[in-house]
């Protein structure tokens, strides 16, 4: 079966057990300070699962496009990716864990789905601690459907918990589905979980329970949500027998373009095979960031340095491989040719993608120049130490400024007689990965966003932006693209010229004035084809026959978004536009801020 079927026979399974099939977001969360990359199927939901009513109804399904970096330093093994596809179910307060886990097991082993052996199955489910009890519930219901004791498997909280760590909101339980691939266990401890590739985790339904409160504890939730994923590329890998993801056709012929240029061939030497694996999912990984709705460029700052970081990774293993070949563009292009149809966003973009994978591989290797410029300076210093070692720092130096790889430094070095002091290194190095895995924690937690009472109330004043822009500007005003953090909005929008100090006072006043009003905020849900005739702007990316939730700001704008809102505009506060750029050709950029006092 390939990964195009699985999709298929996914979302025709789940609709046909009363799921609304809802599209998959953009890779770029909108009005969530709290995540880079969207980092699962659930996360564009957490309002839903929060409590506000959905649209298309209390059970739901689709494919979503997900990013997820903490894991970045496992990919070139041969399950882990950044950028991968997850298959969701989700009851929205209908059923619980008896059907989810029910839907779970027929889709997996039936015949007319995937058709399993159900003797491959095995099962992790949370084993409890002094703060929320074993979940035995799920466990007899596996049993109850023939999982025998000995291939269920009770794990702590750090594998089989889903929610928020550290803050409030709802979390629970999960349920791990993994497939015994048939290798020898690599010891007697050897279970689901294990690293060693015997088990393969495919699929983790979560039951959302409990909410977590300000003081610690565990309160049951009202509204109980199942959220379940499947991986798309491990089930595929599965299906097919492949002992991989990368042997999958979603790889092969991406590794393959890899194994013309460079002249290795893939399956015979371990280290090369890790260094294919990571050239061709980082190249993947930028394809889809670039080639998406609100596709980044590589910068300096969040998405767009996550993006540079995957593409002079490619790079710096390509040159590893065969080190004066344009290792990117052909697999590039055949990474958008494989998604063209899933995603036909990719093809629009091709270009843009091509281009900028152009211009950032030519930046990386003229800041390879320069650093081996600073190499040749220092050189004279270095050849005096009668030790003829580098110190660590000064090659970590050149890693951290230049992006001049270690082995490139300690390749030169050894043309000159010396030697790189890689303990030195390897302890500057893991100092800067420790303080950076720090930072990248708190931006990657993914789970349940917070939604701070401030964002709640930028994002309203979007949507008077928004309309004040229209109304100042004209009605070719449109939304760009929408970030909002706990200090300020952005909002990109086109318009052909920079606005003059006039028009900047006259939108100001204008959202100032509708905030004075108090306007109540209220939502309406309805089909897009009504919502196109009401009037309601919006960016129409819903499938058709979708419905979506149209909020209204009194009589004054009337906006397709998934919320959420405050209740009254007279809780803003004043609004203040505190900046007006360019953003790109035809786009403006506005920042602004809501002050305390109106
Ligand atoms: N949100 C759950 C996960 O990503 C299903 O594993």
């Amino acid at each position: 079966m390939t990964a195009d079927e699985l999709r298929k026979k996914y979302i025709e399974f789940f609709t046909s057990r009363g799921h609304a099939e809802i599209s998959g977001m953009s890779l770029i969360p909108e009005n969530d300070p709290t995540v880079l990359f969207t980092t699962a199927g659930m996360h564009p939901l957490v309002p839903y699962i929060l409590g506000e009513p959905h649209p298309a109804g209390r059970r739901l399904v689709n494919y979503q496009k997900c990013i997820r970096t903490v894991d970045i330093n496992s990919v070139g093994d041969t399950s882990h990716l950044t950028f991968f596809e997850m298959l969701g179910n989700w009851s929205l307060g209908d059923y619980f864990k008896k059907e989810a886990v029910e839907y779970s097991f027929e889709f997996l082993t039936s015949e007319k789905w995937l058709g399993f052996s159900p003797e491959k199955l095995y099962i992790t489910v949370f084993k409890g601690d002094s703060e929320v009890p074993q979940d035995e519930e799920t466990a007899l219901i596996w049993k109850s459907l023939g999982i025998p004791d000995e291939r269920i498997y009770f794990m702590p909280r750090e594998d089989n918990w889903w929610g928020p760590a550290g803050t409030t909101g709802p979390c629970g339980p999960d349920s791990e589905m993994f497939i015994d691939t048939g290798k020898p266990p690599c010891s007697k401890t050897c279970r689901p979980g294990c690293s060693c590739g015997r088990y393969f985790e495919i699929w983790n339904d979560v039951f959302m329970q409990y909410n977590k409160t300000e003081n610690g504890g565990y309160l049951p939730l009202e509204q109980k949500t199942v959220d379940t994923g499947m991986g798309l590329e491990r089930t595929a890998a599965m299906l097919q027998g492949k002992h991989s993801v990368y042997e999958t056709e979603l790889f092969a012929p991406v590794i393959s373009i890899i194994e013309d240029i460079t002249g290795k061939s893939y399956g015979k030497d371990p280290e090369a095979d890790h260094s294919i694996r990571i050239i061709a999912d980082h190249i993947r990984a930028s394809v889809f960031i670039l080639g998406d709705e609100r596709g980044v460029k590589p910068s300096n700052l969040g998405q767009g340095y996550i993006l540079r970081r995957l593409i002079r990774r490619a790079i710096r293993h390509g040159r590893k491989l065969a080190p004066d070949r344009n290792i990117l563009k052909e697999p590039v292009l055949k990474v958008i040719d494989i998604y063209k149809d899933t995603y036909p966003v990719l093809l629009e973009k091709q270009n843009f993608i091509t281009d900028e994978v152009e211009t950032e591989s030519g930046r990386f290797l003229y800041a390879l120049k320069k650093g081996e410029h600073e190499f040749e300076k220092m050189l004279p210093n270095l050849l005096k130490n009668p030790e003829k070692i580098i110190p660590g720092r000064l090659a970590f130096k050149l890693y951290d400024t230049y992006g001049f790889p270690v082995e490139i430094t300690e390749e030169i070095a050894g043309e000159h007689g010396l030697s790189v002091d890689r303990a030195e290194f390897e302890g500057a190095f893991k100092k800067h990965q420790e303080l950076s895995k720090k930072g990248a924690e708190k931006t990657f937690k993914g789970g349940l966003a917070d939604n701070t009472e401030i964002v709640t109330r930028l994002h309203t004043a979007t949507h008077l932006l928004h309309k004040a822009l229209r109304v100042v500007l004209g009605d070719h005003v449109a939304q760009q693209g929408s970030n909002i953090t706990g200090e300020r909005l952005r909002f990109d929008f086109s318009h052909p010229e920079k606005m003059t100090p006039e028009q900047i006072k006259e939108v100001e006043d204008i959202v100032n004035e509708q905030i004075k009003r108090d306007l109540p905020v209220t939502f309406e849900m309805m089909s897009i084809e009504e919502a196109k005739k009401s009037g309601a702007v919006a960016l129409f990316s819903e499938k058709y026959g979708e419905n979506v939730k149209v909020y209204s700001i009194g009589d004054f704008s009337k906006e397709v978004c998934g919320g959420p809102h405050v209740q009254h505009t007279g809780e803003l506060g004043r609004f203040k536009i505190v900046k007006e750029q360019s953003s790109s050709a035809g786009v403006r950029r506005i920042r602004a801020i809501l002050e305390q006092d109106l």
